[in-house]
Order: C-alpha cells, then sequence, then structure tokens
C-alpha cells in the first residue's frame, strides 16, 4: 500500500513506494546502460543479498550522479529510488540551506536520524553541491555564513561516516540483508564545487557521470518525446534526421523543442490534428540547445 509522503519543511520522506519509479523511469531514453549500472549499485544488493556478501560487496554508502544541465539526472534518482522498493527520504540541497546559523545542520542530522530508523533507505540529495561546497568557495560570504557552511558540510561528513561505524558494530549487520544500509544517492551539475573530502572512498565514491546526449541518444530521446504526439507522415520519418541535427541539446532541450513544435502547430490552426515538419523547423528557429558550450569544451563527451 502506498503510504503518503511527510512532509516537513526541509525534506519529504517515502515510506516504501515501488512501482511508481517504473513510469518516471520509461518517460527517458538512451540511458540504458546508465539505469543498469545504478541497479547493480542501489537495487541488486537487496534483491540478491546472498550474491553480494559471497564475494564480500556491500552495499555502496554514497553514489553521485553528475553531468550538464537537463540530461535526467534528477529524474533517473528520483525513479531508481523509488524503484528500488526501500524507504525513499528526498532532500532539496537548496532547500536545505538556512539563513538562521545551525538550523541547516540541525537539518542533516534529523534526515540521518530519519535514515536510522528506518533502513535499510536511501537518502536522495538533488543539487548536492548546495550543501557540500568546497570549504574555500564560500570566502564571498560574510564570516558568520562561511562558518555556516562549513559546519553543514562536516555535519554530513560526520553523519556519512558515523553510518558506516553503526552498521560495523550493529548485530543486524549479520542478517545477511543490509538491513540497516543508508544509500546516499545524490546528483549536481557542478561536480567540480564538491568538496573532496565528500567523493573520498566509503563516502560518496561512486560516481556515474551523464554526458550530454550522442546523437543516437538524442534520436531515442526525440522518439520518445514524439510517441506522445500525433504526427504527420514525413515528420514521423524525419525524426532520426531531426534528431541527429540536434548537437548540443540537452534531453530537457528536446522535450522543450517538442513543445515549442507543438504550439507553432496550435498558434496556426487552433484546432490542428497533427504536427507537422514545418512546425518542428519553426521550433528549430527559436530553440537552441543549451548545451553548445558544453559540448565545445568536452569534445568526446568526457
Ligand atoms: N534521457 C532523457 N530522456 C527523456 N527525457 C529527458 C532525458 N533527459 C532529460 N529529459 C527531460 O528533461 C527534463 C529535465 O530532466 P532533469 O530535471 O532530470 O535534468 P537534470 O539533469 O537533473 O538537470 P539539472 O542539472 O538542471 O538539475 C525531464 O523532465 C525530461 O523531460
Ligand atoms: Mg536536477
Amino acid at each position: 500500500s502506498v503510504v503518503k509522503p511527510t512532509r516537513t519543511s526541509r525534506f519529504t520522506l517515502n515510506i516504501k513506494t515501488p512501482n511508481v519509479g517504473q513510469s518516471l523511469l520509461e518517460s527517458l531514453a538512451g540511458l540504458d546502460k546508465t539505469i543498469e549500472r545504478l541497479r547493480v549499485l542501489i537495487q541488486k544488493p537487496f534483491q540478491n543479498p546472498e550474491v553480494f556478501l559471497a564475494l564480500g560487496v556491500k552495499p555502496p554508502k554514497g553514489v553521485v550522479i553528475y553531468g550538464p544541465p537537463g540530461v535526467g539526472k534528477t529524474v533517473l534518482a528520483t525513479a531508481l529510488a523509488k524503484e528500488s522498493g526501500l524507504n525513499v527520504i528526498s532532500l532539496y540541497g537548496p532547500s536545505v540551506i538556512s539563513k538562521v546559523v545551525g538550523e541547516s545542520s540541525k537539518a542533516i542530522s534529523s534526515v540521518f536520524r530519519l535514515a536510522r530508523d528506518t533502513a535499510p533507505c536511501i537518502i536522495l540529495i538533488d543539487q548536492i553541491e548546495t550543501i557540500a561546497n568546497r570549504r574555500a568557495s564560500h570566502s564571498q560570504g560574510s564570516g558568520e555564513q562561511a562558518h555556516s557552511f562549513d559546519r553543514v558540510l562536516s555535519t554530513l561528513l560526520t553523519e556519512m561516516d558515523g553510518v558506516d561505524i553503526l552498521s560495523q558494530s550493529s548485530s543486524k549487520e549479520e542478517d545477511g540483508k543490509f538491513s540497516d544500509s543508508i544509500i546516499i544517492l545524490a546528483t549536481t551539475s557542478h561536480p567540480h564545487h564538491l568538496d573532496p573530502a565528500i567523493l573520498r572512498p566509503g563516502r560518496l565514491d561512486q560516481h556515474i557521470f551523464i554526458p550530454a546526449p550522442s546523437s543516437s541518444q538524442r534520436v531515442s530521446i526525440l522518439s520518445k518525446k514524439c510517441s506522445q504526439m500525433k504526427l504527420s507522415r514525413d515528420c514521423k520519418d524525419r525524426i532520426p534526421i531531426i534528431g541527429a541535427q540536434l548537437e548540443g541539446f540537452s534531453g530537457a532541450d528536446i522535450a522543450n523543442l517538442c513543445q515549442e513544435a507543438a504550439l507553432a502547430a496550435l498558434r496556426e490552426d487552433i484546432e490542428a490534428e497533427e504536427v507537422r515538419l514545418k512546425h518542428f523547423q519553426k521550433a528549430l528557429d527559436c530553440c537552441r540547445g543549451s548545451l553548445v558550450g558544453w559540448v565545445a569544451r568536452h569534445p568526446g563527451g568526457t
């Protein structure tokens, strides 16, 4: 049965809501390999604990999904966390940061307390760079603010290390099911802003990169988005060509392009029954790929 999320000001707890991840996952295209890698990390240890125990492997403590904006990091992390069937605590980085000194640290501590009470569980941290910023990089803030940021980071580090100490000493570890595991699943589009301490082994040590979509991935994403629209025949046939042309478009940009094409059709005829090639051409005239600069700086996609 689905329990409604408990809302507090700073985070959301979803008590075991399997299957809701499915439709979210199905909305993504071109990420199959990444999905498989993430499933091995955050789902398989709980589905087949004996296999992992036999090899002496534990579930990871922390996974960070990084890559440029709009490539599906948040959707993917949310979908996989939900699909796992574990309890999920969701944190949105920017909303954890409070102007009141000490409040953010308290919020982090209460999240971990809740996590220990509801383990095995996943703590989803979206835009983690906002709470795990490099110590030196907030020198622009006032002394007190910078100090407060440092406190948030050290609380996060201490809590993450605490998880390990607890699970080593606890008797539950012997139950062969990783029932006291807490996995942190974080996303960021600014990995270089993260404090190196948080990326060390035993913390967020699994790094999953999602680059700007390749030509074939763009075709898959465009096909998926178009499968929800009524397209004219000539337009359908051109999807592979249009998709390949969209260098520098993220998944979010492609979704936006489809939206603009549909709007162009409706502007022409409010009772339009299908989207035609010319509507895509109009949309292409006004939509730009937000990752053009990123692609230029990362030839080869890395
Ligand atoms: N591979 C994809 N397949 C289908 N849709 C995608 C894909 N990537 C992105 N999208 C679309 O882009 C939207 C934004 O994705 P999401 O918020 O997960 O991006 P993000 O990587 O978290 O970006 P940011 O770094 O800005 O937070 C999604 O709702 C989805 O419609
Ligand atoms: Mg995001």
